[in-house]
């Protein structure tokens, strides 16, 4: 296993890989790897001759007020895993060589795509994974990247921007890993206190109930949302909901109505920790 620090030797490396018609299977992590991230790479090393995993925390899609600074990190373990799942690259740039003084270039997903769900709340954190994705994207130059379903609006977006600017690699989404009790796996959760990691799986019930009342014929949306509004409120206290949304799994478009593909998400306050998750759900027409 390589660890590569120089954005020119990963792209030169990437480059001759390309020459010798090896295939690039890419996936792009803030590190502080989990088994959501894992299951990941698994994903991309089945499809892959070459495994590349980026280690990145990037600070253009964290806001002011947000973690940026605690954000989690252990470079020894997470090298340690990486080896166990045969990656065969990692990319671990510095912040100053991603973003000189001298950067001025952003790749945004405009319109309602980023003004929703997360978005919403915030506003220029898409901006910054779409520029992060999209530099990797051109010096690692895979032919495919796994991205987890567990935050679905990323998923998305970072699909729309392949799209839009055609970027040659395939985006695949990887299910959602959770713990035993249904907690989304995340870096996040390392922050909950006892507590608050008692109250969490209350995020995945609640898109649970979602689907049951789908299940059962519900096809209001508001009326779900109501619903699990409550469920999760009488949790505790303690947990503040940002958002419960129902938007088309793939434009994020809010529907008032449920119909076809459906993602159903949430943000939740666990004190001062921020928790996503979502499912996905496909009715019949
Ligand atoms: P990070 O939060 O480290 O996540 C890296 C990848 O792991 C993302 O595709 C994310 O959706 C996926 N992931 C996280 N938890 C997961 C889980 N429980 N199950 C399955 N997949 C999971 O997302 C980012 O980093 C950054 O925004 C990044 C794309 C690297 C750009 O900076």
């Amino acid at each position: 296993m390589q660890i590569i620090k120089s954005i020119q030797k990963m792209q030169s490396l990437a480059s001759e890989l390309r020459e010798q018609s090896k295939t690039i299977g890419f996936v792009p992590t803030m590190g502080f790897l989990h088994e959501g991230h894992l299951s990941l790479m698994r994903i991309a090393r089945n499809k892959c001759g070459i495994l590349v995993v980026s280690l990145f925390v990037n600070p253009t899609q964290f806001g002011n007020d947000e973690d940026l600074d605690k954000y989690p990190h252990d470079f020894e373990r997470d090298q340690k895993l990486c080896k166990q799942e045969d990656v065969d690259i990692i990319f671990s740039p510095n912040v100053d060589e991603m973003y000189p003084d001298s950067f001025f270039t952003y790749v945004d997903v405009t319109g309602e795509m980023t003004d929703v769900l997360c978005g919403k709340f915030r506003p220029e954190h898409f901006r910054g994974v779409t520029t992060v994705v999209a530099k990797l994207f051109n010096i690692i130059r895979p032919h495919i990247s796994v991205f987890g379903q567990k935050d679905g609006q990323q998923l998305a977006v970072v699909k729309r921007m392949a799209c839009d600017l055609n970027f040659p690699v395939e985006i695949i989404a990887g299910p959602t890993v959770r713990e035993s009790d249904g907690l989304a796996m995340s870096s996040r959760n390392k922050y909950l206190s006892p507590e608050e990691r008692t109250a969490a799986p209350i995020l995945h019930q609640s898109l649970l109930f979602a689907k049951e009342l789908i299940d059962s014929g519900e096809r209001d949306s508001n009326r779900i949302i109501a619903m699990m509004r409550k469920l999760i409120e009488k949790k505790s206290l303690r947990l503040k909901i940002q958002y419960i949304a129902i938007v088309d799994a793939e434009t994020l478009e809010p529907l008032e109505q449920i119909r076809a593909k459906i993602m159903v998400a949430l943000a939740v306050f666990l004190g001062n920790t921020r928790l996503i998750d979502n499912v996905i759900i496909e009715v019949g027409v």
